[in-house]
């Protein structure tokens, strides 16, 4: 008789839980964004998710859940029920430098996670305050060899990609800057515009307007070819150092376990989103790169956090990174 109830139940289960997501979704929808509202990763996901609402016809509200380089967020947003409601927005730094970081890691990026689709690639800008005594690259790299911990390094905590890529860049300059912690590189940002900081290496989507408007100094973009939107900022490799060639990502992620078609449901208004003329004018215009076709899929989002684990772990090790 127990297993004929035990059989039962697990089929309404299974029904409710088809039932759950056939209607889903019924209400709205939270993404956590592991930093602080204004940054990179927040202005990605308030840019994607806008269309994503229309599609899902649900709200997805933003919930900025900052500290410990975005892996507080994400830890939280891991252990979430996976029934589509809670979602976030993850990137190179919580799901490819962060295990390198963090040897007691809550979560693994390569299995605990239900990938959704990559919201934006974000190339790496070396920027500094609009006082810095150095109008381009060679003359940052003098003064900084001249001045080491005296200058200050912004950065949006341990295992974050303003973090990562500042730690891959100080190790092939070989530069020990004293490094300044934010809840994200938004409030950065903010201290590099008003002079209490010193540079950093951030994503080009958070300072883009700000290079524009000639508030902050911008020394080299770290990609093989210059943006569009920055014509004036050389490559690492014009500018002298080529061995420095890094980009970041931004991606959304569902708590594994999340049903297949509540996965797809979540896919397709990420991949419509993606193809919406306003919210690719928007990254585009900040200088964000939409993703490739593979890129949108769920498998592909997987395949590329397995190989940045695999990548970044050795980097950070080699530059002398410190775990948490
Ligand atoms: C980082 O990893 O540096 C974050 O993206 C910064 C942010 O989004 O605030």
């Amino acid at each position: 008789m127990k297993k004929i109830a035990l059989a039962l139940a697990a089929v309404a289960g299974l029904a409710a839980t088809g039932a759950q997501a056939q209607n889903y979704p019924a209400r709205p929808i939270t993404m956590i964004v592991p930093f602080a509202a204004g940054g990179p990763t927040d202005v990605v996901a308030r840019i994607v998710t806008d269309h994503m609402s229309r599609t899902l016809g649900q709200q997805i509200v933003i919930e900025n859940v900052a500290g410990a380089g975005g892996t507080t967020g994400i830890t939280r947003a891991a252990q979430a029920q996976p029934d589509g409601y809670t979602i976030m927005m993850g990137h190179m730094g919580t799901h490819g430098a962060a295990p390198a970081l963090y040897p007691n890691l809550k979560y693994d990026p390569t299995k605990d996670f239900a990938a959704i689709g990559m919201a934006a690639g974000t190339p790496i800008v070396i920027v500094a305050k609009k006082d810095f005594p150095a109008n381009d690259l060679k003359g940052f790299l003098d003064y900084m060899k001249a001045n080491g911990e005296k200058v200050n390094m912004a950065h949006a905590g341990v295992g974050s990609v303003s973090h990562s890529t500042g730690i891959l860049f100080n190790s092939i300059i070989k530069a020990k800057p004293t490094m300044v912690a934010y809840r994200g590189t938004g409030p950065a940002l903010n201290d590099l515009m008003a002079n209490t900081v010193d540079y950093m290496t951030d994503q080009i989507v958070n300072v883009a307007p700000q290079i524009q408007g000639g508030n902050i100094k911008a020394f080299a973009i770290a990609t093989p070819e210059r943006s569009p939107v920055l014509p004036n900022v050389p490559t690492t490799k014009e500018a002298g150092l080529g061995d420095y060639q890094v980009s970041a990502w931004n991606a959304v992620f569902a708590p594994k376990g999340t049903p297949a078609d509540v996965v797809k449901k979540l896919n397709d208004a990420l991949v419509k989103s993606l193809d919406d003329e306003n919210t690719k004018k928007r990254l585009l215009e900040l200088g964000g790169v939409l993703p490739s076709a593979e890129e949108r899929t769920p498998d592909g989002l997987q395949k590329l956090v397995n190989s940045e684990v695999a990548r970044w772990t050795p980097v950070l090790k080699a530059a002398g990174a410190t775990a948490e």
